[in-house]
This record gives C-alpha cells, sequence and structure tokens, in this order.
C-alpha cells in the first residue's frame, strides 16, 4: 500500500516531501495527485506519456505468461539477492506487473513499484500487500527521496543511472536483468521476434560505468516447454510486440510443435555505488 511507502517518496514538482491525506498523496507545498481506486497513485507531471509504456494487451500477456511460474527461477534469484542484501526498501524501476517485486521483499521489507504504463501498475498495486505502486517516468527525475532504497530491480526496463545511483543508498545494491544471447530460442530465428543486441554487456557497462562498479554477474537459463498460446503470451508482453504483425505471428506459432521447447537466457548483473 501506498502508506507503507510514502515516507520515501518525493513531489515530482517540488521534491518535498509528500504524505497521504483523505484518498490524495500531497506535498507541503499543496501539489496533490489523487489516489486511483485500484490504490496507485499518478506522479506523472506533463500530459506525455512516453510512447514506450506497454499497452494493456501487453500488459494482460505479461500477466497471464508470468502467472503461469514460466520465469519463478528469475524471481527466485532476485528474492535471494533482495534477502542476502536484507533489504528493507526494494524498489523496481519499470516495474511492469509487480510480479519481481512481490517475490522480492524479505521479511516486512517495503516496495515501491514505478512505471510508466498505469495499466502495468494497476496490477502492481495489486501484487503484494507492502508494495506502493507509482505512475512515473523512469526517463524523469524519480519520486523518491536520495539515500533510501537498498535494492533497486531493473528488470528488462528502461534505466537512468544518475537517478538511479540518487535514490540508492551509499551501500545499495542496482540489480539489472537482460536478456543474454540466445533469449527464447527457436522461437526468435521461427518467429522473426527481434533478437538480443550482442553488444548489451559493453551498453551496460557504458550506461552505468560512471557511478556505478560491477559487483557480480549471473546468468539463468530456464528450458521451458511452451504450449502454443504461452508462446503468444510471451512474444505478446515483449519488444516483438511491437513489430509483428499477428496474422503473421499466429501463422508463424501454428507451423512450431505443441508443446515447442524453448530456452529462456538471463544475465543479472549486480552494481554498487561509486562514491560520490
Ligand atoms: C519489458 S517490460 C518489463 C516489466 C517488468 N520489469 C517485468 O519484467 O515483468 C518493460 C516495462 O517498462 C515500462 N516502461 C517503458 N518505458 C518506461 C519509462 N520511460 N518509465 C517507466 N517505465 C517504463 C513498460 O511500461 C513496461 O512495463
Ligand atoms: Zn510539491
Amino acid at each position: 500500500m501506498l502508506a507503507d511507502v510514502i515516507d520515501h517518496l518525493t513531489c515530482p514538482v517540488c521534491r518535498e516531501r509528500l504524505a497521504l491525506a483523505e484518498g490524495t498523496v500531497r506535498c507541503e507545498r499543496g501539489h496533490s495527485f489523487d489516489v486511483a481506486r485500484q490504490g496507485y497513485v499518478s506522479l506523472l507531471t506533463g500530459s506525455a506519456v512516453p510512447g514506450t509504456a506497454d499497452t494493456p494487451a501487453m500488459v494482460a500477456a505479461r500477466a497471464d505468461f508470468l502467472a503461469a511460474g514460466h520465469y519463478a527461477p528469475l524471481a527466485g534469484r532476485l528474492a535471494r539477492l533482495c534477502a542476502d542484501a536484507d533489504a528493507s526498501v526494494v524498489a523496481d524501476a519499470g516495474a511492469g506487473t509487480g510480479y519481481y517485486l512481490a517475490h522480492a521483499l524479505p521479511g516486512r521489507a517495503v516496495g515501491i513499484a514505478l512505471d510508466v504504463s498505469r495499466h502495468a501498475i494497476k496490477r502492481a498495486a495489486r501484487a503484494h500487500p507492502r508494495i506502493g505502486a507509482l505512475v512515473a517516468d523512469v526517463w524523469r527525475p524519480l519520486p523518491v527521496r536520495d539515500a533510501s532504497v537498498d535494492v533497486l530491480l531493473n528488470v528488462f526496463a528502461p534505466r537512468n543511472p544518475s537517478e538511479f545511483a540518487r535514490v540508492l543508498r551509499p551501500e545499495g545494491t542496482l540489480v539489472v536483468v537482460t536478456p543474454a544471447a540466445g533469449h527464447l530460442r527457436p522461437l526468435v530465428e521461427r518467429l522473426g521476434l527481434l533478437s538480443v543486441d550482442e553488444d548489451k554487456e559493453r551498453r551496460l557497462e557504458d550506461a552505468f560505468g560512471d557511478r556505478f562498479t560491477k559487483a557480480g554477474r549471473e546468468d539463468v537459463e530456464i528450458t521451458l516447454d511452451l504450449s502454443h498460446p504461452a508462446v503468444e503470451a510471451v512474444v505478446g508482453m515483449g519488444p516483438s510486440a511491437w513489430h509483428t504483425d499477428p496474422g503473421t505471428l499466429a501463422e508463424g506459432v501454428r507451423a512450431l510443435p505443441d508443446p515447442v521447447r524453448v530456452t529462456a537466457s538471463f544475465q543479472i548483473t549486480t552494481w554498487t555505488r561509486k562514491p560520490s
């Protein structure tokens, strides 16, 4: 609930602290934001929502696919990292439906879910009783207090290294999950999906190297036997959903074995803050 995390949040307009009062979130200077019926609040300012927000169809596909437990081993690894860090505040930048954050809250830890998609954040608000869910743009200043987060998750989502460094406690950990080379083979070749950029690892170093030191790297590989509806969901929830014609996709899926054996490959990197 928002009440669990409100002390860690800041007004997106003036950066003052926020408080909850009668269905609104408000700062001392009087900027106020309505809490939605579903329990989340939008702290977006201005009218432009980035075109990268997941659509309702993508969010529904993601919710179905994750609820089936296909990526549970990855959620388990993230939970272990948060427990090992003894985290009491975990934030997730680009949290989507809140699936990973909900699995990653150890003990009495609270979770801050940030995503620019209202459809996703509605679900994140319900994903765990100690999640506070915010509509916010990761490419803008985050509505989160300086040095307030123990572990910041960033799972297949946009990044903002300077803001990530600002909101993390000095001894905090940034956990970044990216698809690894070979992710979703053989679907990538068979269905003509976007493939993983081979330079991804170097690009992560370039993005984070100024403010963070890489502390660890782990590869997670999951073998899945996916039904055709599950294949459609995994394609529909990912970046290829923006580029794939539904008719062509359905035809490609029909030509696959049912179930089809698919490998999901991820890379988890952990980063600690450089002294600022
Ligand atoms: C591939 S999904 C990953 C979601 C979640 N981390 C997961 O793995 O289930 C990418 C997410 O980033 C969100 N997103 C895209 N652009 C964003 C931005 N500028 N600020 C915040 N979230 C953004 C999308 O709405 C989407 O939920
Ligand atoms: Zn304010």
